[in-house]
């Protein structure tokens, strides 16, 4: 890897059989541009992914298609190393490491746990919930990572990240670990569900007909859009309040071809809602056909995906050993001695 880049790091849990046109745009779309000007390293955390307890086929096949989606948007591993987080074992050992500087309450004001653990109840909440900010801190700190691209929803625990870091410094002499900063990537484009247009586009609370997907049948895509619901009225215009189904259509438009909305709303003057449908059912269609088709490519090849996801470990993993050597150390652990 290039020495003289800052580094990049970011990462998805394998949670979902696909992707949301939402995540693909407000994340992928953002790590395939960072890898011209950043050394990158995308993982996909499937340790993470435990906390929610998945069916162990369930999360095999998610992590692979995950690792797919990467690659189909662009994730170039030529340049960037895409990689499983399970299969460098330093993440977990640095997050153990990290839980003994955290304190209990500053874990336990994260808002997301709290979230998830007030909906689960005591009895549905596994202590993984409660400690994931702290490996997603070590995810971070072990690859000495300047800066962190993720959403809105992430930034508590990138505060907590930035904390931690701070702290290693400060109690075990400078140069411990980076400090990263965040990059908190605006939502461009903020997308709703087709059927419901004031709910945000969501796996967990979309209907499949509200949702555009990455590795659906582009036909269904189109189909989708075709009867996405709109308003009674017949004027084409950008109006959120009032007019929330055509204004996310509109949206999606403006996303997928870089046209500014007033641009598309000048060109649909005067026409009908099923005009404006047709025309963006052709233009997803357009656009996500070849990134569906990539990705259904390395899906039915699984030995070529995990050769790429093998190589990414190796790379990622020499720099994983020497933060963690060097941590290891700096608070008092003895070095194994190498046996001749
Ligand atoms: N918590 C992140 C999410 O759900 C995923 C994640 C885990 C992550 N480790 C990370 C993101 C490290 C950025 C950096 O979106």
């Amino acid at each position: 890897m290039a020495g003289m880049k800052p580094r990049v790091f970011s990462a998805m849990q394998p949670t979902s059989d696909s992707l949301q046109l939402g995540n693909y745009l407000g994340a992928l779309v953002e790590w395939v541009k960072l890898q011209d000007t950043h050394d990158a390293i995308y993982g996909v955390v499937d340790l993470h992914a435990l906390t929610v307890s998945p069916k162990p086929e369930v999360l095999r096949e998610r992590t692979r298609r995950t690792a797919a989606q990467f690659l189909a948007a662009g994730v170039d591993p030529s340049r960037s190393a895409v990689f499983v987080q399970s299969h460098v074992h330093e993440h977990a050992e640095l997050a153990w490491l990290l839980s003994t500087f955290t304190g209990f309450g500053e874990a336990a004001r994260m808002t997301q746990f709290k979230d998830k653990s007030g909906a689960l109840g005591e009895s549905g909440t596994n202590v993984g919930l409660f400690t994931y900010p702290v490996l997603m801190a070590a995810d971070i700190l072990l690859y000495d990572t300047n800066v962190v691209p993720v959403g809105e929803d992430q930034r508590q625990h990138l505060e907590l990240s930035r904390d931690l870091a701070e702290r290693l410094n400060t109690r075990l002499g400078e140069g411990a670990v980076v400090v990263p900063e965040p990059h908190i990537v605006k939502e461009t484009a903020k997308i709703y569900d087709l059927q419901e247009p004031d709910k945000k586009m969501s796996k967990s609370f979309s209907s499949p007909k509200g949702l555009i997907e990455i590795l659906d049948d582009p036909k269904k895509v189109a189909k989708n859009i075709k009867s996405a619901a709109t308003d009674s009225d017949t004027v084409i215009a950008f109006d959120r309040e009032n007019k929330a189904g055509i204004s996310n259509l509109l949206t999606i438009y403006s996303a997928l071809t870089g046209r500014a909305v007033e641009d598309i709303v000048a060109e649909y003057e005067g026409k009908m809602y099923g005009h404006l449908k047709v025309d963006l059912a052709d233009v997803v269609v357009e656009y996500l056909t070849p990134v569906h088709d990539r990705a259904m490519d390395w899906i039915e090849s699984p030995d070529a995906l995990d050769e790429v996801l093998a190589d990414g470990a190796a790379k990622v993993q020499s720099i994983a050993r020497e933060t963690l050597a060097r941590l290891y150390d700096r608070v008092g652990l003895v070095a194994p001695r190498p046996r001749s």
